[in-house]
């Protein structure tokens, strides 16, 4: 296991099942949980397939229940999963928190696209917490537009005095926010990034500057990321080295490791249509011969 920090953030290179031992008990407000999903994806050296769905839940309960064990008894748990193995973690999460809302993340297809049957646009959030009666959600941080306030001027005349209808309003739990691509300033290397759009919602909503948030799938450590430009405090753990090396870079912890000096992704924008080389030129497609 290695461990590296900053003095906002920590990261561990290791499985998540023997670094949250190291992480106390009791001490974090927030955690956000975005496993591999047992879909079959490679994620460097690691092939994301069990034996059978039995074995992955099985899995899943065990780094949870280390998770819980983390959380304050004010804490907050946002834990993902995919459409066919969300079920069994509800069923197994309501009998130990209280889940008080399950997110929608939606967003528009790419590449490949169902043609016999209804394509997946979207993954599963669950919002939970330990105690419902006493739990952080800065509902001014992540207020949205209210489209019949804002844009239909309507009046309540269910009011004493009838008023315009607020423009803002809390979201509500289906999320449209665009995946992470190849073009996009925040994207990394990684086959499942989420966009710091939706850690952003999570983190204003979830805790307050100088909390603890805790990923025990780092990824790209996105979750790290945001909290840091948020003035949160992380903790994020990462098993293969090639992600571990975007952490340290990302959250600005080293510049090189083992001699390596951990660079952004170097992107080519030229594409060869036939005919013409195509270039991107600040988001606009432009042709040369
Ligand atoms: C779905 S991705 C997380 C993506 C991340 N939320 C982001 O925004 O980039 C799951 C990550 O978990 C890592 N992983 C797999 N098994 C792990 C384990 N036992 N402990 C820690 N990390 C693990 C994978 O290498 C992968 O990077």
């Amino acid at each position: 296991m290695e461990c590296y920090q900053s003095e906002f953030a920590k990261i561990y290179r290791a499985d998540c099942l023997v670094a949250l031992n190291d992480v106390q008990d009791g001490s974090v407000d927030l955690i956000f949980a975005d496993p591999p999903y047992n879909i079959g994806k490679k994620f460097a050296d690691f092939h994301d397939s069990w034996a059978s769905d039995r074995e992955y839940a099985q899995w899943c309960y065990r780094w949870l229940e280390l998770c819980i064990d983390k959380l304050k008894p004010n804490g907050s748990l946002y834990v993902m999963a995919s459409t066919q193995a969300m079920p069994y973690i509800d069923l197994w999460l309501r009998d130990r928190l209280v889940i008080l809302s399950r997110i929608v993340w939606h967003y528009d297809s790419s590449g490949v696209q169902a043609k016999k049957h209804y394509g997946s646009l979207y993954e599963p959030i669950l919002f939970a917490v330990k105690n419902p009666a006493s739990y952080t959600f800065n509902v001014s941080d992540i207020e949205v537009e209210a489209k019949t306030g804002a844009i239909r001027k309507l009046i309540d005349y269910r009011k004493e005095v009838p008023t315009l209808y607020k423009t803002t309003k809390v979201p509500g739990n289906t999320w449209y926010i665009p995946r992470v691509r190849y073009r996009m300033d925040e994207y990394e290397k990684h086959p499942s990034q989420k966009p710091e759009a939706l850690l952003e919602r999570i983190i204003k909503a979830s805790s307050n500057a100088g909390d603890l948030v805790l990923d025990p799938f780092g990824g790209t450590f996105s979750t790290g990321v945001v909290a840091q430009r948020l003035g949160r405090r992380s903790i994020s753990i990462e098993l293969q080295e090639e992600y571990f090396k975007i952490g340290l870079r990302r959250l600005g912890i080293a510049s090189e490791y083992n001699g390596d000096q951990l660079t952004r992704p170097d992107k080519s924008f030229v594409r060869k249509n036939g005919k013409n080389t195509v270039r991107a030129y600040q988001g606009n497609m432009v042709l040369y011969d």
